[in-house]
Formats: C-alpha cells, structure tokens, sequence
C-alpha cells in the first residue's frame, strides 16, 4: 500500500528501477536524443535491455509529424497497458515530440503512463523517476537543454550523427516540428568539431551533422558553410555529410565548399514538397520551383557528381489534380535519386489546419501511389546511370539477405552489395558498379584495400 504523501518532491520509498528499455520512433533527431538519454540513464545507475518484460522502466521516445506516427506510438501504449497491469510497479515514461505536444492529455489518453517529459526535458527522466508520488509527471516547458554537451550517435562502429542544432524556426505550415520542438537553437562550432573529434579517435568513418535545417546554422559568427570547412579541416574524419537542407538557405558558399572539400559526400537531401508554385506557397516555403531548381542546376554544374534526394507531400489542402501533375513533372525534370512521400496529414495548432482538408482521402492514396511508381522508375533510371562508375564505399557489414555479399555505402549514398574476402566493415574501397535495381547497386572491388 502506498504511503499518502503531499504532492512535490519526495523521495519514493520503493526500491529504483534498475534496468530499461527505449523505443524510438521518428526520426534522427530523435535517434539522437534516445542516445543522449541512454547515455544519461547509464551514468546514473540503470541497466538497458533488449528484452521490454524484463524492464523496470520503460520508455516511448516519440514522433508526431504525421497522424499515423501517433497512431503507432497509441498503439504501443495499448499495449503496454496489459504489461503494467501484470506488473504495476513497472514505471512507463513518454518523452519526446508526442509527449511535447499532448501534455496532461496524454495521461488522460493512457492513465497508466506514469511520466511525461517533452523535448527539451526528457533528459531529466533520472530526476522524475525519484519524484514519485502517486500521480503523472508531466514536464513539457522549453528552454532546458544544455547546448555545450553533444551526444552523438552511432549508427554502426563506423558512421554516427552529431546533432549541430535543435528545433525549427521555420513554421512550414503542414508542419509540427516547430511547436514539438522548439526555437531554432545551435551547438558550438567548438562543441560540434570536438564530438567530430572524439568519434575520430574511437574509429568512426563518416559523420553526418544533423538538424531540422542546417543550412539556417549559426553560432556567433560562424554559419553553415563556415562549420562545413571547419570540420572538414580540424577534423580527420575521411567522410561528411550533412541533412536535412532547406531550398531557401542553400548558398552558393555551400556548393562552394562542397566541390573544394573532398570530405563532403557528394548527397544533398533537399525536400521539395511540392512541384506547383502556389501550393509551395500556401506550405509556407517560401521559394518557387525555379529557385529550386536553379539550385539543383548549380549543384549538378559544380559537382561532377551529385546524388539528389527529396521528400514530398500530396494532397495538401486545395492541391488541385494539375497541381499534382506538377509535382510529377517536377520530379520527372529534377531526376531524384530517391525521395520520400507522404500524404498530407492535418496536424492540430498548424497554420494548414485552418485550412479545409479538402483532397478526399481515395485521391490522396491514388496520388501517392502514382508518385510512388514514377520515383521508382525514375530511382531504377538514376541508378542505372551508375553502372560502370567507380564510387568510393564505406563497407557497413554483411548484406541483410544473404552473407555472400558485402554491403556498402556508396558516396551519393546509395546501397551497394559485393563480394569480396579480406574485407571488413569500416574500410573505404572503391567498387565499380556493374548492375542495379530500382533500390539496390551490385558492383566490383576495384583493388584490394592498403
Ligand atoms: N526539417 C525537415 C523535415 C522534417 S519532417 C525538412 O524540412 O526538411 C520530414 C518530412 O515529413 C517533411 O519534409 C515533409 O515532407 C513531411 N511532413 C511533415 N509534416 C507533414 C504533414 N503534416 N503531413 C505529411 N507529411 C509531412
Ligand atoms: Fe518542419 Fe519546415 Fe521546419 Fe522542416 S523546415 S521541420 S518541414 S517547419
Ligand atoms: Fe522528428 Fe517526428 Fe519529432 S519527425 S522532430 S520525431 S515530430
């Protein structure tokens, strides 16, 4: 039986949760806050586990960008109900962007969470779970992040994320991000090539800065193609790169630094959205197709070669069946290498949900669909164009379907799979590509690695 106690800061009595587990959905952003969460759990005294019955605490690092993204996180929540009714004095914590914007009303949604820190809080998770007193802790305020510690997060022994910022000032108007996650908000130059640094010295190859839009970056007097030279030179990390770009902020000086710094991959993700002028308007984008594709151009003029990825909405509000045909026209001109595409889904407090979600769904699922096969052939063209090109490849491991192949990274970011022997994950090696599919490159060792 609990012990009743006033409302505040009292130590629970009952012994601390001892191990966890994380689920994280959405997207690098929060892979990256998941590690430094991990990492913070760890230094004070808790075990992870992969198995989520045995764990004392549990926790949903959550997404909210689109209505699906929720679903699933609700879902798990369903779910996790059975879990805490067998075990009751398992602790479940929801943090991240779900938690930022529901609040209060997600312990209303699901009574049984027992913890719910938004984005700029969750790192206080170790705080929260000692601040038991019988009710939720909710915690959603702005403002709490230290921005002088980086985490960075490895994807394998070999490549990692280092976060450079925080948030969206931004505002596109389909869009939660800005009010999940806060002001626009940059670590250090100093910070950001230190972590490069230390990833160096533990054996990474590849590192690849992450924010919302990091061509907006700026700390004191350095932006983004300043910090792009700055790691590239002080660092010696062999290979760069960089997501997710804004057409609005892409400057000359980038593609400069680009085509003069060989540590930076020859891939530019840069979301489109929209291939018509006036829906990219009522987005919030501010620029037109032909500033895009003005950038597109320069890129292509100054790189000898460039990888090109995307994503794009269908049916936003009022996105008439011509303006659609513009997007795929838009796709068919650029050439995409590959792209992500999604339908839009109204996200409560945004600027397009004051408008009237009028595409009716069949027709957002048709246009999907007709953009989904036209990227696909488009993707299986620009993939054929590599056959017979020599790329420079991170080797990542073994292939997923069958271990007599190698599988790689190439520099546009594409994967290749090879046989070799003698070859292990972490070497750089170039590989002519002799066949690909749609998704797929198969290619050759050139010559044997030194
Ligand atoms: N900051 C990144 C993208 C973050 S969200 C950028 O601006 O590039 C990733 C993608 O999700 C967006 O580029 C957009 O294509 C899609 N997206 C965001 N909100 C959406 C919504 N309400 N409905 C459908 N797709 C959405
Ligand atoms: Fe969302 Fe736009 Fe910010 Fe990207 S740039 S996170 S789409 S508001
Ligand atoms: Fe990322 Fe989803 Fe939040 S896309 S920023 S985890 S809303």
């Amino acid at each position: 039986m609990k012990v009743p106690v006033t409302p505040g800061l009292e130590m629970d009595r009952s012994p601390r949760p001892q191990t966890f587990h994380i689920t994280t959905f959405g997207c690098q952003m929060n892979l990256a806050d998941s590690s430094t969460l991990v990492s913070i759990l760890s230094d004070s005294g808790y075990q992870r586990v992969d198995d989520e019955s045995k764990a004392d605490l549990i926790i949903l690092n959550t997404c909210s960008v689109r209505d699906k993204a929720e679903q699933r996180v609700i879902g798990r929540l369903g779910e996790l109900q059975r879990h805490k009714l067998a075990r009751p004095e398992m602790k479940l914590a929801v943090v991240g962007c779900m938690a930022q914007r529901l609040g209060e009303d997600l312990v209303e949604l699901a009574p049984h969470v027992d913890i719910v820190l938004g984005t700029d809080r969750l790192f206080e998770l170790p705080q929260a779970l000692m601040r038991t007193n019988g009710s939720a802790t909710v915690a959603t305020s702005f403002g709490q992040v230290d921005l002088d510690g980086i985490t960075p997060v490895k994807e394998t022994a070999y490549s990692a994320f280092v976060t450079i910022s925080r948030g969206c000032d931004n505002y596109c108007s389909y869009c939660i991000v800005p009010y999940v996650r806060g002001s626009e908000r940059a670590h250090s130059a100093d910070a950001i090539v230190d972590a490069v640094k230390r990833l160096v010295d533990e054996g990474v190859v590849e590192v690849t800065l992450l924010g919302q839009n990091v061509n907006s970056y700026r700390h004191g007097q350095v932006d983004f193609p300043r910090l792009m030279k700055r790691v590239a030179r002080e660092t010696e990390i062999p290979r760069l790169r960089f997501m997710t770009s804004h057409p609005k902020d892409l400057s000359a000086e980038l593609i400069d630094v680009m085509a003069s710094e060989p540590e930076w991959m020859p891939h530019v993700h840069l979301p489109l959205q929209s291939g018509c002028d006036r829906v990219l308007k009522k987005m919030g984008r501010v620029y037109s197709f032909s500033h895009y594709m003005g950038i597109v151009e320069q890129l292509r003029k100054q790189l000898d070669y460039v990888s090109l990825t995307t994503d794009l909405i269908v049916g936003f509000p009022s996105e008439t069946e011509d303006e659609f045909v513009q997007t795929l026209d838009a796709v068919r001109e650029i050439g995409f290498d590959a792209a992500f595409m999604f339908r839009y889904s109204v996200r409560p407090g945004t600027g397009a949900a004051r408008l009237n979600d009028d595409v009716a769904e069949e027709d957002k699922i048709r246009r999907l669909s007709e953009l989904i096969r036209l990227q696909q052939q488009i993707g299986h063209q620009r993939n054929q164009r590599e056959v017979g090109q020599v790329r420079s490849c991170l080797v990542e491991g073994t292939s997923r379907r069958s271990d007599r192949y190698l599988r790689a990274r190439t520099n546009g970011n594409k994967t290749v799979l090879f046989e070799a022997d003698g070859i292990s994950a972490g070497a750089v090696v170039p590989i002519r590509i002799s066949s690909a599919d749609a998704f797929t490159l198969h290619g050759d060792l050139v010559e044997p690695p030194r």
